[in-house]
């Protein structure tokens, strides 16, 4: 290790836990070029990100972000923090000259993204979106074999998330029902699915989209965003697709597949066996006909040596690891990715399925963009 990358960690919920845990265990787990350090974590309320500073790891806390971003110490300014403050706060990270991490979706808003973007770019800084599905060894195995012509030319993607985190009307109102905070369910479970369609298919040209909210008010407040979307989408190369995201899918913890199919071959993910794929090759013997399950843990498979012999499995929480750890590599050169201008993609065709399911009609993404 050639030094240390110190780190400010912007919120301490599920993702400030989440980020934390990737720091601390990719130096475990792979040699990296430079050690993280937590150094600060930002919260508003003392006592609580106080707590939090202890549990992960953290050498203090602020109680106020733009203290953090401001602090010499802090290299990288990773924002873990509800959409509606992404852009904000990812604006001001790279005035100051740091790089910056941000958790998915980017924002709320195609223009905010945008802003971001441009912010990065004058800047000059290292920018990332945290799709860390990408970096789950199984779904870096499917990105791998498209890549090497495993299912041949692409026609068909399909991808659904479904869970059930919104079922329960009784649920109080918080930011994640508030459409400037949080964003749709489109960006929130959508934004993972568009970018690994888009990752492994290419852009998204078109979209026809659904939405619906089926409990219109929580805590006497009106809920500003869909429970469940879904849409048809045709990419620019020609492919065809179908995505659906859903919180109000009962007793769907958080079930997500994604399926290609080629002129060749099949290839479909399903996250709860996440250490697997599903393979259908065209070219075998006719008296094999159907998938084989492979282990996506052989050692030459994506991120395999990292971990333990082959057999164990990883969790969820390798996709942190693994997404931070490639980020670090990569510290202070680059190039980063999924980079802003990706997530600000992302962002694009979550605005026009919004917008194609609030007019009836197929959108062109470029309505979104131009
Ligand atoms: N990549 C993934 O797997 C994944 C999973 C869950 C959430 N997320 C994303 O991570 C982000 C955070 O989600 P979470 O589940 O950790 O949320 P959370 O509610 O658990 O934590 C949010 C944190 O932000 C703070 N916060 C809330 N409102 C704020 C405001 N207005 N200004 C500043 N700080 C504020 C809270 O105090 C808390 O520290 C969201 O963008 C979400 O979409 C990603």
């Amino acid at each position: 290790m050639s030094g240390e990358v110190g780190i400010g960690i912007v919120g301490y919920g599920i993702m400030g836990k989440a980020h934390s845990y990737g720091y601390t265990v990719a130096p475990v787990m792979r040699r990296l070029r430079h050690r993280p350090r937590l150094r600060v974590i930002s919260g508003r309320d003392k006592q609580k990100v106080d707590a939090a500073a202890v549990a992960y790891g953290v050498d203090g806390s602020v109680t106020d972000w733009r203290e953090l971003v401001r602090r010499p110490e802090v290299d990288i300014v990773d924002i873990c923090t509800p959409p509606g403050t992404h852009a904000e706060i990812a604006i001001a990270a790279a005035a100051a000259g740091k790089a910056v991490i941000c958790e998915k979706p980017l924002a709320v808003t195609y223009p905010q993204a945008a802003s971001a973007v441009d912010a990065a770019g004058k800047a000059r800084v290292l920018n990332a979106v945290g799709f860390n599905y990408r970096s789950l060894p199984a779904v870096s195995l499917m990105k791998r074999m498209i890549g090497e012509g495993a299912v041949g030319k692409i026609r068909l993607l399909r991808a659904t998330w479904l869970s059930d985190e919104f079922v329960d009307p009784t649920i109080p109102f918080d930011w994640r029902f508030d459409r400037s905070m949080g964003g749709t369910t489109i960006a929130d479970l959508g934004s993972h699915l568009i970018d690994l369609a888009t990752w492994m298919a290419g852009p998204i040209a078109e979209v026809s989209g659904q939405s619906e909210t089926f409990i219109r008010q929580r805590s006497d407040k009106a809920v500003t965003v869909d429970d469940a979307s879904a849409a048809l989408v045709r990419f620019e190369s020609g492919a065809r697709g179908a995505l659906e995201m859903a919180r109000v899918a009962v007793r769907r913890p958080c079930d997500f597949t994604i399926e290609v199919n080629g002129d060749r071959g099949t290839l479909v993910f399903e996250y709860a066996r996440l250490n697997e794929l599903l393979y259908g090759d065209a070219g075998d013997r006719p008296e094999l006909y159907g998938m084989r399950r492979i282990r996506a843990e052989q050692q030459s498979h994506p991120y395999a040596a990292d971990w333990w012999p082959i057999g164990q499995g990883v969790g969820y929480g390798s996709s942190f690891v693994n997404h931070l750890g490639d980020l670090l590599d990569r510290w202070p050169d680059g190039p980063w990715e999924p980079d802003f201008a990706q997530g600000a993609a992302v962002q694009a065709v979550c605005d026009a399925i919004e917008r194609s399911a609030a007019e009836s009609r197929w959108v062109d993404v470029r309505e979104i963009v131009g």
